[in-house]
């Protein structure tokens, strides 16, 4: 009978490959994921360059491919990886769907309770660390308030507020959370202006909490930029935007040039290539490549 033990064995916790970032000074991409090109572009990326990396979906994409599709088509992609994969919750705003996530393999999610006041925020992912440690799943949180839109989760700009340095240490002392989303002034979405991210509170809220810290909004950052926050202690990068950039672009050049084509598989092949090339540049920026 085939030896199945190998199978998955490439499938870690979050917590496994941030705490590696976090204790030698780097970043891992987090790349979001709705269909099997995607996630084989990511992976193609994590290859060639020899990087760990974290799939996310979004609860958007979890609606839009179903749950058993997302999970089954991540965990292939772990199963064939020769790099540490991690397959993560992105903006678990609803509890069900925490453990849906959980209940189907993901070995990471994030509980997002940052629209609530700091005591149900806590209350909300300290619930969600209990039952998902229990099980050996690691657990990211948001506090303060990311701005711009992703998929349902809209903030104004005027509502966005960057986290406190104290209410983080407090807020990963009660909840034991094992990586945190910080604000510090990017946002969801397509950059209107350029964004203008605060430094010194990346370095503070670092040294006080000592803990990997979690960037979103990431897309359209200048890589020095990038590279300042990961000096400064950010250990994951959220990147959606500029992935369906790569893919757009793509298949609209694809089809201006090739308007008669109709096979799916030669329109989304640039995609998917283009896809990996830009991946391939964060893994490249971030410090993860040749780490795996
Ligand atoms: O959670 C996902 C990220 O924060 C995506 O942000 O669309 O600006 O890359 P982005
Ligand atoms: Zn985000």
């Amino acid at each position: 009978m085939e030896n199945k033990k190998e199978d998955f064995d490439m499938l870690v916790t979050g917590k496994e490959i941030l705490q590696d970032a976090h204790k030698n000074g780097y970043a891992v991409g987090a790349f979001n994921i709705n269909n099997m090109e995607i996630i084989q572009a990511i992976i193609d990326a994590a290859e060639e360059t020899r990087s760990p990396v974290i799939l996310q979906a979004s609860q958007g994409g979890i609606k839009y491919a179903g749950i058993d599709y997302i999970s089954k088509l991540a965990k292939v992609a772990a199963e064939k990886a020769t790099v540490p994969v991690a397959i993560h919750l992105d903006h678990g705003t609803d509890f069900d769907q925490v453990m849906l996530c959980i209940r189907n393999g993901f070995t990471s999610v994030m509980v997002d309770g940052s629209r609530f006041p700091l005591e149900e925020n806590i209350e909300l992912t300290k619930k969600v660390v209990e039952i998902a440690h229990a099980v050996g799943v690691s657990v990211e949180a948001e506090l303060g308030k990311i701005g711009g839109t992703e998929d349902h989760i809209k903030v104004d700009e005027k509502d966005a507020t960057m986290t406190d340095p104290d209410e983080a240490l407090r807020f990963a002392k009660e909840t034991d959370v094992d990586y945190l989303a910080i604000a510090v002034g990017t946002a969801h979405g397509v950059y209107k202006g350029k964004p203008e991210l605060d430094f010194d509170r990346i370095k503070t809220i670092k040294k006080m909490t000592n803990m990997p810290l979690v960037l979103h909004g990431s897309s359209g950052v200048s890589y020095d930029d990038i590279e300042k926050a990961v000096s400064l202690g950010i250990n994951k990068i959220n990147i959606d935007t500029d992935v369906r950039m790569a893919f757009a672009d793509a298949i609209k050049e694809f089809i201006k040039e090739n308007p008669d084509e109709i096979d799916p598989r030669n329109i989304l092949k640039p995609a998917r290539a283009n896809m990996s090339k830009i991946v391939a540049e964060k893994m490249r920026v971030f410090g993860s490549a040749g780490r795996a």
